[in-house]
C-alpha cells in the first residue's frame, strides 16, 4: 500500500515561517516521522513538496498511474485559490485527507473557505504537525480495513 503525502507552497520553509501558526518542526522532520509511521505498518508514505500549482497536478496524476491508495494533503495557500487542484484530485478520485498546521477558521476571512474540504473524507485543522499524524492514522486504518 501506498499513500502520497502533499504540501503545497511555502511549507518548505517550515520551522522558520511564522511559527506562531506553523510551529518549529521542519518540513523534512514532518517527513521523516510521516515515512516512519508508514514503514512501522507496512506503508509506503511517499512525500512530495512543491510551490508550484502545476507540478502539484502532475504529481496527482502520477500518483493514479502508481496506484496510490490515499493521498494526505496539506494544498497551503492553494486551498483558498486552486479549481485546478481541486479538479485533478477529483479526476482521480484517490481519497484524501486535507491538513492545515494552523487553524484557518481563527484567522483571516480568506482562509476559511477551501476549494478542497467538500471533496476531502475529513479535514483536520489547527493540531499543528500532529494534524499529519492523525490523518495518515486514520489513511492507514482505511487500507487496512479493506
Ligand atoms: C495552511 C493555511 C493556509 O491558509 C496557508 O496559506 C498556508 C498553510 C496551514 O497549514 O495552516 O500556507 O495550509
Amino acid at each position: 500500500d501506498k499513500i502520497l503525502v502533499l504540501h503545497g507552497p511555502n511549507l518548505n520553509l517550515l520551522g522558520l515561517r511564522e511559527p506562531q501558526h506553523y510551529g518549529n518542526t521542519t518540513l523534512d522532520a514532518i517527513n521523516q516521522n510521516l515515512i516512519a509511521q508508514g514503514a512501522a505498518q507496512q506503508v509506503e508514505v511517499i512525500t512530495f513538496q512543491s510551490n508550484r500549482e502545476y507540478e502539484l497536478i502532475e504529481r496527482i496524476h502520477a500518483a493514479y498511474q502508481e496506484q496510490i491508495a490515499y493521498i494526505v494533503i496539506n494544498p497551503a495557500a492553494f486551498t483558498h485559490t486552486s479549481v485546478a487542484l481541486r479538479d485533478a484530485l477529483a479526476g482521480v478520485k484517490i481519497p484524501f485527507v486535507e491538513v492545515h498546521l494552523s487553524n484557518v477558521h481563527a484567522r483571516e476571512a480568506f482562509r476559511h473557505h477551501s476549494y478542497f474540504s467538500d471533496l476531502a473524507t475529513g479535514v483536520i485543522c489547527g493540531l499543528g504537525a500532529q494534524g499529519y499524524e492523525y490523518a495518515l492514522n486514520f489513511a492507514i486504518n482505511k487500507l487496512k480495513a479493506q
